[in-house]
């Protein structure tokens, strides 16, 4: 079962804030996977100016990584926990032991128990051009564990924006798995843009299976897309009435 929101591109961010404030504060100690890139960057400013003004807190919520590249230096700009903390988490009042994320190959084990003993109340993640969810790259059944993988050619020219485009761009990273996100209480997507809107129309109206992991969150029993305007524009008004 899934639900879609459409909000208007500049209300898209605040609506985002809006219902994860509502998440803090009917559930302090949520636990959630947050993801990094693009999309989430304006929920991210309107969240953090609310706890700035004291209308909502993060002090007792726990924050789970939802994916990382490899082989970069631990300061590289491109690093999505330098960039998840970059957007959010330098401008709130998380504690640091209530952030978890996956450092190296030899840390994985240890971040894939911290995510199974507790599970996720919530998973935010975005989508990828080709259909991803988190690096559950296409071919990622609903099985996938959190593991490290090979990063399909799209998302290596996507990591290499992320960084100062003067290192050689990251082949892969670790990832939550799509068994993890599909285990989580609730699970909202994340999109926004006209360049997002094929891919949306296909993971909404298109067949469910693993060449677009994203499709796969349509089999979850707590579903929630949250697109702006221009990423919804190509739904059949089945899909999103009008
Ligand atoms: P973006 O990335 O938010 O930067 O578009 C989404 C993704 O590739 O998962």
């Amino acid at each position: 079962m899934w639900q879609l929101e459409i909000h208007a591109g500049g209300g898209w961010a605040a609506a985002v804030a809006a219902r994860l404030r509502e998440r803090l504060a009917a559930h302090p100690h949520v636990r959630l996977c947050l993801p990094t890139g693009d999309t989430p960057a304006p929920a991210y400013r309107e969240l953090a100016a609310a706890v700035a003004r004291g209308e909502t807190s993060l002090a007792r919520a726990e924050v789970v990584l939802l994916d990382e590249f490899g082989g970069l230096p631990p300061d590289h700009p491109a690093r999505c926990e330098r960039m998840l903390r970059r957007e959010l988490l330098d401008h709130v009042d998380l504690p640091e032991d209530r952030f978890h994320h996956p450092d190296l190959d030899a840390e994985l084990a240890r971040f894939a128990g911290v995510v199974a003993r507790g599970g996720l109340d919530l998973a935010v993640v975005g989508l990828g051009a080709n259909g991803h969810v988190g690096l559950n790259e296409p071919g990622s059944t609903r099985h996938a564990p959190t593991r490290r993988v090979e990063l399909a050619p799209p998302t290596i020219e996507r990591a290499a924006r992320y960084g100062d485009g003067a290192d050689p761009a990251p082949t892969w990273g670790v990832t939550l798995g799509m068994a993890e996100l599909l285990a989580a209480r609730e699970v909202w997507l994340l999109v926004t843009g006209a360049h997002k809107a094929p891919i949306l129309k296909r993971v909404l109206e298109g067949p469910v299976g693993a060449e677009a992991p994203a499709s796969l969150l349509r089999e979850h029993p707590r579903l929630l897309v949250l697109a702006d305007e221009d990423a919804a524009a190509q739904l059949a008004p089945s899909t999103a009435p009008r």
